[in-house]
C-alpha cells in the first residue's frame, strides 16, 4: 500500500505555495499519496493518519503566522486530551515530519527564520514524529522593494528560482523513498 503524506501550508503571497507544490510533486514521483491543504483546511487533519506531514509557513516576526501557530497549539491540546505528550516523547515508528519555512532575511539573515522552523518542529517531535529536516527557502519579499535589494542576504528578487524548486522537489522525492 502507497505510503501517505499530508503538505499543510499557510501562504500570503505566494512563496510557500510554490514550495508547497514542489515538494507534492517530488512525493508523487516517489510514488505517495500525497494530500496537499492548505491550513485554513487542516482543521480536522489528524497528523497520525500519515506517514509523513510536511509543514510550511512563512517566518512572520521569527514566528510561524498566527493561523499556523493556532493549528499547532489546537493539535497540541488534542494530542495531549489522547495521552500522545508523554515524557521522554519516545518515537513511534513510522511517523515523519518535514518542516519548510520560506523568508526574506532582511534584518538578520536565516537567524530570522530559525526560530519558526525550530518552534513549528517542537509540536511534531513532542509527539513522536521524527523530524527529518527542517527546509529555510530563501524568498523574494513581495512589496518590499528596498527590503528585495539591501538586505542581508543580498538581491533576493525572483526568489524561489525555477531551479531552486526543481531542487526542492528532487530533495522531496528523495526523502519519500527513504520513508
Ligand atoms: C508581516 C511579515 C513579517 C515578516 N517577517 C519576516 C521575518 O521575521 N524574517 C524573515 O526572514 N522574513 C520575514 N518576512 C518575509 C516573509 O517571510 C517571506 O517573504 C515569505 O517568503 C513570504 O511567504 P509567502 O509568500 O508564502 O506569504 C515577513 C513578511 C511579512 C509580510
Amino acid at each position: 500500500m502507497a505510503k501517505k503524506a499530508a503538505v499543510i501550508y499557510w501562504s500570503k503571497s505566494g512563496n510557500t505555495e510554490k514550495v508547497a507544490h514542489s515538494i507534492k510533486e517530488g512525493l508523487d514521483e516517489a510514488g505517495l499519496e500525497v494530500s496537499l491543504l492548505k491550513v485554513d483546511e487542516a482543521g480536522d487533519v489528524d497528523y497520525f493518519d500519515y506517514d509523513l506531514v510536511c509543514l510550511g509557513f512563512p517566518s512572520y516576526s521569527w514566528h510561524p503566522p498566527k493561523p499556523v501557530d493556532d493549528m499547532l497549539k489546537k493539535n497540541f491540546r488534542k494530542h495531549r486530551s489522547e495521552g500522545k505528550i508523554k515524557p521522554s516523547s519516545p518515537r513511534v515508528p513510522g511517523k515523519f515530519a518535514l518542516i519548510f519555512c520560506t523568508y526574506s532575511g532582511p534584518h538578520t539573515g536565516l537567524d530570522e527564520a530559525t526560530p519558526a522552523g525550530d518552534y513549528a518542529g517542537q509540536f511534531f517531535d513532542h509527539i513522536g514524529f521524527t523530524v527529518l529536516d527542517k527546509w529555510y527557502v530563501l524568498s523574494e519579499f513581495h512589496g518590499w522593494e528596498e527590503g528585495n535589494v539591501k538586505g542581508r542576504m543580498g538581491d533576493i528578487r525572483g526568489l524561489p528560482s525555477e531551479d531552486d524548486l526543481m531542487k526542492i522537489t528532487r530533495e522531496a522525492e528523495k526523502i519519500a523513498k527513504k520513508l
